[in-house]
């Protein structure tokens, strides 16, 4: 038995093989096209490892994409490969259309090939799971209820568009040819391999770094927040259980202001690795230009998921959030690797 995961040198992509393969006994076919935020070294723990084949490749390339269907005969492909920062789709959303919506719908055509040539039954036992975001939903007043599943889609930035564009294709591929599919739609995620451009990462490099912390506009947006292994552990139930055609929200019922967020960060670090002058990391808190746009609320309810599938997080935000600044402070040699090159004219741009 095989699957296909893509994006899987990214954040949560990485994740979801290195812990797939510490439980399943099952090969994985990772395709990715390492862009900036696709990183060999997430996987390295597998070098060697004959479950596991990396390959570097588009999920656009649909030809490549056939090639490896046919070679693998996988029974799923899990859907991470994306252009996956807010702030880079409004810097050029180009990248975003490419990968987000025309790379999954020339994946889409080449899955739907391959699937109906399958034999009847393994037709059948087949999957694909797009791994989607719950940005789609847009943004919530403060008393509005969380997302749910039946919420419309209202989204708002272009990394937010170009998502909900990719879930209506797959949704599309269902109900027109049948296409064994499922969606799920995750709140904030935060962990280890985390990329330093999203807000988490960033402000533990950054206060390490004794650099400013950026908080954008008033820092008192909320998002809910979800261990990365949680993400995980609810992908794998829904790809085991999920009804086909259906979506699923996941969330980690943490709802959080970005300033509390930093807070908790500083108030972590400071116990943790206390700042050589004794003060506080507090005192590197910058408050800077809002981000165009900035949805001002997410909120997940991921009740179906519990009800349905008996899915539950492990990690309250208050576990999960320590072991994440103690994965940084472990393993600086990774964080260092990613953060030279590209990522310095980057920052350059955004934090002008
Ligand atoms: P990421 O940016 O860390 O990783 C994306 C990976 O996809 C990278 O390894 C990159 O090289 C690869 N990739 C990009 N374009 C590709 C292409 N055309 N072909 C093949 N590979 C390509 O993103 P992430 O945070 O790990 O997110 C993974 C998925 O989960 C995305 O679909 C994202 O929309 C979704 N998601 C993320 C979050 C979050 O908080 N990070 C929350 C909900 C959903
Ligand atoms: P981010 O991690 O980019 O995720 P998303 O935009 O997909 O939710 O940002 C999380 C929140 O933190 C969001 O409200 C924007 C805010 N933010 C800052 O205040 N400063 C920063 O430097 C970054 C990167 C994000």
């Amino acid at each position: 038995m095989t699957i296909l995961v893509t994006g899987s040198a990214g954040f949560i992509g990485a994740n979801f093989v290195l812990d797939w393969l510490a439980a399943h006994d099952e090969k994985v076919i990772s395709l990715d096209k390492l862009t900036y935020a696709g990183n060999r070294q997430n996987l390295a723990s597998l070098e060697g490892d004959a479950r596991h084949l990396f390959v570097q490749g588009d999920i656009g390339d649909d030809a490549l994409v056939a090639k490896l269907l046919a070679e693998h005969q996988p029974r799923a492909i899990l859907n991470f490969a994306a252009e996956s920062h807010v702030d880079r789709s409004i810097h050029g959303p180009e990248d975003f259309i490419q990968t987000n919506i025309v790379g999954t719908f020339r994946l889409l055509e080449a899955v739907r090939a391959y699937w109906n040539a399958l034999p009847e039954a393994d037709k059948q036992a087949f999957r694909f799971l797009h791994v989607s975001t719950d940005e789609v939903y847009g943004s919530l007043s403060p008393t509005d209820p969380a997302f749910k599943e039946s919420n419309k889609y209202e989204p708002n930035s272009p990394y937010s568009a170009s998502k909900a564009a990719s879930d209506h294709l797959v949704r599309a591929y269902h109900h027109t040819y049948g296409l064994p599919v499922l969606t799920t739609n995750c709140s904030n995620n935060y962990g280890p391999y985390h990329f330093p451009e999203k807000l988490i990462p960033l402000i533990i490099h950054n206060a390490l770094a004794g650099k400013p912390l950026p908080i954008y506009g008033d820092g008192q947006q909320i998002r809910d927040w979800l261990y990365v292994k949680d993400h995980c552990s609810a992908i794998r139930r829904v790809l085991e259980a999920g009804q086909l055609g259906e979506t699923y929200n996941v969330g980690g019922w943490n709802e959080k202001a970005n300033i509390d967020v930093v807070h908790t960060l500083c108030d972590i670090l400071d116990q943790e690795q206390p700042r050589a002058d004794g003060r506080s990391y507090r005192e590197q808190i910058t408050f800077v230009k809002d981000r165009p746009g900035h949805d001002r609320r997410y909120a997940i309810d991921a009740s179906r998921l519990e009800r349905e599938l008996g899915w539950k997080p492990a990690e309250t935000f208050e576990t999960g959030i320590r072991k994440t600044v103690r994965w940084y402070l472990d393993n600086q040699a990774w964080v260092n690797n990613v953060t030279s090159g590209a990522y310095r004219e980057w920052v350059g741009k955004q934090y002008a």
